[in-house]
């Protein structure tokens, strides 16, 4: 079968495609017949040697999928061939198939495409685990959304008007809050200008955001510890600007607010039952139409590296796919 392969830490342009054996399935894991693959962030810093927990070379980058059950393990009672299905697998995505533990895997919704179920496993998943149970996201309060068109953005946008809060989406250039617009935020803020805090204080009476949700990090990370809310909850999500941020740290003695991490990966596998209970109220949320993923760009797999380019260079708007098949 033909694979993406990272045979050693580099830009995207270092890695190759090549044939390589097809992975026969563990007794708990089911082989998939990979149709697409989105990407996020990590992908790109994993490739890169950047990434907190990195696979030995060489491997094919690719953290979700969705596709076809084609063969399952001894052990695997859920799925049977023919299946179709999605999951965060780590990496792995970006090959013709993928052996894959039967419990990172969900059956893809009536009327769902390859494409939108390939992107939906951490964006949304992460999202609504910072919204809900790190944040306590409460109807009418007003969430702040950094980098609000990227992947986990985007979903938080729209999970955040689902549960009912004043959406205010922030990012870096007209288009992309277009994007969030359309996604259904209440109000917009062009962050290009470095005058963030200015303007969420404009749209908050001078008050600041109750929940402030920063995949982006850098510096505008000061400016978000200087607009939240009394009580307030600041989600540290990521650090897609590459820059880790420090906190003057009276200032959440000031606010009396908390400085929330969030860490979706690890939660799920230390709490599988809850995060698969929040997975099945995001399918709600699809099957009811109040969220809908946005994919913004397509890539043949041969244009691996052009999509991967697509979320480095900081052009993606919703999710970047790679048709696998
Ligand atoms: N904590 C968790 O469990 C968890 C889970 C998934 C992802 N993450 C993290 O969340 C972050 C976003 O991931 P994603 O997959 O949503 O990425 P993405 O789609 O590329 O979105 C990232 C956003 O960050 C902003 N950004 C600012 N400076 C950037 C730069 N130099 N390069 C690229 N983007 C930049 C961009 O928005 P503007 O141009 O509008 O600023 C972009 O839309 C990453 O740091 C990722 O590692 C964390």
């Amino acid at each position: 079968m033909k694979a993406v392969l990272c045979n050693s830490s580099g830009p995207p342009e270092t890695l190759v495609i090549d044939e390589i054996p097809a992975p026969a399935p563990a007794a708990d894991e089911v082989l998939v017949d990979v149709y697409a693959s989105a990407l996020n962030f990590p992908d790109v810093l994993m490739i890169q040697g950047k990434y907190q927990s990195q696979p030995a070379f060489p491997f094919s980058p690719g953290g979700e999928l969705a596709g076809v059950v084609a063969a399952t393990g001894a052990d695997v009672k859920d799925f049977k061939p023919g299946d179709r299905v999605f999951g965060g697998i780590g990496y792995g995505g970006f090959a013709e198939q993928a052996a894959v533990k039967s419990r990172s895997l969900r059956r893809m919704p009536e009327g769902m495409s390859f494409q939108e179920a390939s992107g939906i496993s951490t964006t949304y998943g992460t999202s609504y685990y910072a919204l809900k149970q790190r944040a306590n996201l409460q109807p009418g309060e007003t969430l702040l959304v950094l980098g609000a068109a990227g992947g986990v953005g985007l979903a938080a946008v729209e999970l955040g008007k689902a549960m009912g809060a004043r959406v205010i989406a922030a990012a870096s250039s007209a288009e992309k809050l277009a994007a969030a617009r359309a996604s259904g935020a209440d109000e917009l803020i062009d962050y290009s200008d470095g005058e963030l805090k200015e303007k969420v204080k404009a749209l908050t009476d001078g008050n600041g955001a109750n929940v402030i949700y920063d995949p982006v990090g850098g510096d505008l990370f000061d400016q978000c510890m200087r607009c939240i809310g009394w009580y307030g909850r600041v989600l540290v999500i990521g650090f897609a600007a590459g820059e880790i941020p420090r906190v003057p740290i009276n200032l959440v003695l000031l606010k009396s607010c908390q400085l929330v991490g969030v860490f979706y990966g690890a939660w799920s596998a230390r709490s599988p039952a809850e995060a698969e209970s929040n997975f099945r109220e995001i399918l709600k949320l699809y099957e009811q139409g109040q969220i809908k993923p946005l994919i913004g760009r397509e890539y043949p797999m041969a244009e691996y590296a052009a999509a991967m380019r697509c979320l480095m260079e900081r052009q993606a708007i919703g999710k970047v796919v790679v048709n696998i098949r």
